[in-house]
């Protein structure tokens, strides 16, 4: 450390701190531009100058390693004035308009220099806009050439996409040759529109709310919170079981999850707007296949708590509670009314998909740390939990009860609903349906049914959906593979009826048009006049949702879709000490979102029990990213890996898992292509001056 006096004020600094760090770390504003405290100073702008006693001129403090000793001035009549010259300089080139909120702007209104040259019109540089391009728009009329951007896509991230072109008045950032930035070698990490004080880069979407969550979409939007961006991460480094630790920090299902999340991260991965989202869900399978289980040694259960949770249903939401109430040391017992747990991960989802072992064995783990699970025992009273010693339940019992729906002739016994469907054959193998199918329903649901149904002797399955494919509910890929495995789809067509004909069912639609967006966004499907007409059918599947059939002994409030009302953060209900989540709760939802619910209610449940609900726990430490990034040929047109699946007309011939795994490479290239978004929220925000100069 050392002493130096800052305008009047003395102060004890670190050595090898420059001036202006001096004194912006003791809330002393000097004004800076070229300045960024995790860029190489280059002293440019000449902003920052103070005066120092014993040396000549006015040294730019940025530049100017603090000495034992220093008397500095920053705010004398004589640098303010040089100031405003300064800044009428960079001024003079630019549009009148100051980009709003920019730094320049801030720093702008501190030196004064707005009102500087009454009447003074600036020769604005006769730059075009560039809107075309990913991700981010240039607006080079507005750089100032402080050379931020330059700085950090050379110096920081060694990738050299854009420089300082041409000379003396000419000069502009630019890629080489004015190539596109695809074409330059850009990466998208957008380090200089973090870093450019101007508006002459700027993000094509808006970040000034929730700014760190919208810089980092997979993480968040990830609905159990997995550290997305960090296991992507460490699979390009080929830490394998350090990237599944990162998954299993947050959720006992990875290998599920890898199997059939429905990825809302890669909707959102900024990836997808340079070329294709990154294979999230492929990765995380193929960390989970690698398990060594090198894991178990970092689970540490806590000391016995002596309270007692009992959770009813053993689904994703309820086997996620358990497993973190478990390990914050509280005793967990789990009722399951089918014979075997896993709740609709069992019993919805086709081995096609999700083969059992993998589920079994993940169930299993969280046997073993201690969670008792009770099969074949039907809860009847949340009471009699409590009498019989338990301190808090979890209602997660989800929406197991298909719907049929209101058409005449639905309840005719040849009309199937499609979770009985799903149940009869993930459970016994076969279900009484031959011959022709008809499923109606355009969601996962739907395709799972009409997949399954082939699989197990259907001479054919035709999807009847009121909408076209573009507004199916159902994943893009499992549609494709359906349609690759003979499976028909008839769009914008809706059943109105259905008649029994003894051999058959006759069932009546109308066609479809689509009108404006309904209330779920979607275009809403409106009748064509005089479109009738009918289709034959040996069976008909409705996948047209499910219901939750909460029994009435439990004495939840319900609302009008009978889910049971909860307080959305806490998922407690009127009840004390009774808690509910999952499908119960939302409705039918993804397993992603119920292990989502699972971790909200352990946590709530864990304070409910006198614990502090903190049920994060690290089994790799965080560690400092590695911000440089380099140069890589054809880097942003890289595509999205392929994966592979088996071939459709051996697939549908058995339930063998459809989907092939990623080889070792395709992995490593996949997420080689991440863009490393979580970089830019390592980049130190700048100090801004808080007011107007008022000296
Ligand atoms: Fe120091 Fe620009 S010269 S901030």
């Amino acid at each position: 450390m050392m002493k130096i006096t800052i305008d009047g004020i003395l102060l004890e600094v670190k050595e090898n701190q420059t001036v202006l760090e001096a004194a912006l770390s003791n809330g002393i504003y000097v004004p800076n531009l070229c300045y960024h405290p995790n860029l190489p100073a280059i002293g440019a702008c000449r902003l920052c100058i103070v005066t120092i006693e014993g040396v000549k001129g006015f040294p730019a403090s940025c530049t100017t390693k603090v000495k034992d000793g220093m008397i500095i001035q920053t705010n004398t009549a004589r640098l303010r004035e040089l100031r405003k010259d300064i800044m009428g300089l960079i001024l003079s080139e630019h549009p009148v308009e100051i980009y709003s909120q920019s730094q320049l702007e801030k720093v702008a209104q501190w030196v004064g220099s707005n009102s500087l040259f009454p009447g003074f019109k600036p020769v604005v540089k006769d730059i075009s806009l560039v809107l075309d391009e990913p991700l981010f728009n240039r607006d080079l009329k507005r750089c100032i050439l402080c050379g931020r951007c330059v700085r950090m896509c050379q110096d920081i991230r060694g990738i050299g996409a854009i420089d300082l072109a041409y000379r003396g008045v000419d000069t502009t950032v630019s890629t080489g040759h004015y190539f596109s930035l695809k074409d330059s070698g850009c990466k998208f990490c957008r380090a200089c529109v973090e870093v450019c004080p101007s508006g002459a880069l700027v993000d094509k979407l808006e970040y000034k709310e929730n700014r760190q969550e919208k810089l980092l979409p997979c993480n968040n939007s990830c609905p159990a919170g997995i550290d997305v961006s960090r296991y992507v991460r460490l699979v390009a480094e080929g830490r394998f079981q350090d990237s599944l630790e990162v998954i299993r920090e947050t959720v006992p299902f990875p290998h599920v999850l890898g199997c059939v999340c429905t990825h809302p991260c890669e909707e959102a991965c900024f990836r997808g707007d340079v070329t294709e989202p990154i294979a999230i869900r492929a990765l995380k399978r193929f960390v989970a296949q690698l398990d060594t289980g090198r894991w178990r040694s970092k689970v540490k259960i806590a000391k016995d708590t002596g309270k007692k949770v009992a959770i009813v249903g053993s689904g994703p939401c309820g086997l996620t509670a358990a497993w973190f109430l478990r390990i914050a040391g509280h005793r967990v017992t789990v009722f399951e009314s089918h014979s075997q747990a896993g709740g609709m991960m069992r019993t919805a989802i086709p081995k096609y998909r999700l083969p059992r072992e993998i589920l079994d064995k993940e169930i299993g783990d969280i046997v073993n740390i201690g969670v008792e699970l009770k099969l074949n025992t039907k809860v009847e009273s949340l009471n009699n939990l409590f009498e019989e010693g338990f301190d808090s339940v979890l209602v997660a019992i989800g929406a197991p009860s298909g719907m049929k729906g209101g058409i005449p002739g639905a309840d005719n016994k040849k009309v199937l609903d499609g979770i009985s469907v799903l149940h009869d054959i993930n459970c016994s193998g076969r279900a009484d349906i031959s011959g022709d199918v008809a499923v109606i329903g355009g969601g996962n649901v739907a395709i799972d049914v009409a997949r399954s149904v082939l699989r197990t002797g259907a001479k054919s399955a035709t999807i009847i959906y009121r909408r076209t494919e573009e507004e199916m509910p159902a994943l893009k890929e499992e549609v494709q593979e359906a349609l690759e495995e003979g499976v028909k789809i008839k769009f914008l067509s809706a059943p109105v009826g259905i008649c029994d004909l003894g051999n058959s069912l006759k069932l009546e639609c109308l066609g479809i048009s689509l009108g404006e967006p309904d209330s779920s966004g979607r275009r809403a499907p409106v009748p064509v006049k005089g479109s009738e007409f009918s289709l034959k059918f040996n069976r008909i599947v409705m996948a047209i949702g499910q219901s939750a059939d909460v029994p009435e002994s439990f004495g939840f409030d319900l609302n009008k879709k009978g889910l049971i009302v909860v307080d959305e953060q806490s998922l407690c209900c009127s009840m004390a000490g009774v808690f509910a989540g999952g499908d119960a709760v939302s409705g039918p939802a993804s397993v992603i979102e119920a292990i989502g619910a699972g971790r909200r209610a352990a946590v709530s449940i864990d304070k409910y029990l006198g614990g502090s609900g903190n049920i994060e726990h690290r089994y790799i430490p965080q560690e400092e990213d590695i911000v440089y990034l380099g140069r890589e040929k054809g880097f942003a047109y890289k595509k999205r890996v392929d994966i592979a699946v088996i071939p459709a007309d051996e697939r549908v011939k058995s339930f063998i898992q459809t989907e092939c795994s990623l080889p070792e490479r395709s992995a490593l290239e996949e997420s080689g292509r991440c863009l490393r978004c979580q970089l830019r929220l390592k980049i130190s925000q700048v100090s801004l001056p808080l007011c107007k100069n008022s000296e």
